[in-house]
């Protein structure tokens, strides 16, 4: 039996795919290659030292995954597929909404069709919206999101729950993630945007190797330690591990299961300057800029839950995930080979 993950050549799905394997779970990867090279597909195998099934499928394409369903004895999903940005998706929401919502829609209808009911699912503490105030807790009440992006994962996350009420033979895991930064500690894997970076760590990285001259702090007169905003930083290897834990829980038992995965901690912008500067040894040139429309202060989670139910916490810590950051990104300049 094997798992399949959506999405699985992509910054998350590469890293959990390793981490899966060697827990000796099979995985099965589903991936159009909209958003990743097809080189990470080598990178999972070398690291792993096996091989494993990769299909070039669009989850809208019912026929291909059915394909998927037909060939293989697939026990459950991760579903990682989905578009992130969230500037681009303010400009293009019907793409947003299509690939995400609808492409979770086609794969849950397929799934069904095969009689597979379990699925992980990538959700984002984006769907504790503006108003709530951290430390973030699961029974908070979500929503209130202000960009397309973030309603895809409110919208599918309320698609999911209404599933599971209307068939309680499903095995459903929201996983809400804080702020995956880091990489694999081979350096052979880790976050290879396209164009420039919108988020905080491949930008640094990017400024650190020469290709960026310098980071923009998008505001300094937050209500927060130093005024900058504060987020969870997760280290992607943990967050992979925490996958591993979800699969085994909706393997194991039917029903809807919610957990942030974070670690519990909020940094600053500037601690993570500060922070990468010491782990890469390299200056990180800044200015001060607006605010950046959308953000909040603070955003960090209460990680409890997940350690009490699936036995799961974060292990590294901000300097390991500069570390490895820093590894990947000089190490691999340019990112994935073509
Ligand atoms: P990513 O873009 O690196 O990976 C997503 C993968 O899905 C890519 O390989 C892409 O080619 C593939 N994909 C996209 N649309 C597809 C489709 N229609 N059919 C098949 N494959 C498709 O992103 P990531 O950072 O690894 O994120 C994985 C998931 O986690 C996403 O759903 C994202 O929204 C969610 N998430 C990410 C973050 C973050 O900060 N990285 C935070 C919260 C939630
Ligand atoms: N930041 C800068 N300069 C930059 C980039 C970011 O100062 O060039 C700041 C932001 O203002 C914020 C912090 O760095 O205070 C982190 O920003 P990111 O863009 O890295 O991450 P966000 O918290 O804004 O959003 C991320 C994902 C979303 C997800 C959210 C919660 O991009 O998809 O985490 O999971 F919804």
């Amino acid at each position: 039996m094997s798992v399949l993950v959506t999405g699985g050549l992509g910054y998350i799905g590469s890293h959990t795919c390793v981490e899966l394997m060697n827990a000796g779970i099979d995985v099965v990867v589903a991936d159009n290659l909209y958003n990743c090279k097809k080189s990470s597909y080598d990178r999972i195998k070398a690291l792993v030292g096996r091989d494993f099934k990769f299909y070039e499928c669009d989850i809208r394409d019912a026929e291909g995954l059915s394909g998927i369903f037909e060939n293989e004895s697939i026990e459950s999903v991760i579903h990682f597929a989905g578009l992130k940005a969230v500037g681009e998706s303010v400009e293009k929401p019907l793409e947003y909404f299509d690939n995400n919502v609808t492409g979770t829609l086609i794969l849950l209808d397929v799934m069904r069709k095969y009689g597979c009911k379990k699925i992980v699912f990538s959700s984002s503490a984006t769907v504790y919206g503006m108003n709530n105030v951290s430390p973030l807790v699961e029974s908070m009440e979500v929503g209130g999101v202000t960009n397309p992006y973030g309603r895809t994962k409110f919208m599918i996350e309320c698609i999911l729950k209404d599933l599971y009420t209307s068939d309680n033979e499903w095995s459903i895991c929201l996983l809400r993630y804080f702020n995956p930064i880091g990489a694999h500690k081979s350096g052979t894997m880790g976050e290879d945007p396209n164009g420039i970076p919108n988020n905080l760590m491949p930008y640094i990285t990017q400024v650190a190797i020469g290709k960026r001259d310098h980071l923009t702090v998008y505001g300094d007169d937050y209500d927060t330690h130093d005024g900058t905003g504060v987020r969870d930083y997760i280290h992607v290897v943990d967050l992979a591990l925490g996958h591993v834990k979800a699969v085994n829980k909706v393997a194991g038992e039917s029903g809807l299961f919610i957990y942030n995965l974070g670690t519990g901690i909020g940094y600053s912008v500037l601690d993570v300057v500060k922070a990468f500067e010491k782990a890469s040894g390299k200056k990180i040139p800044y200015e001060i800029g607006p605010r950046r429309s959308g953000d909040i202060a603070t955003c960090y989670s209460d990680a409890s839950k997940a350690l009490n139910e699936l036995g799961w916490r974060a292990e590294r810590g901000l300097d390991e995930m500069c570390e490895d950051s820093w590894r990947w990104q000089s190490q691999n300049p340019n990112g994935y080979p073509d």
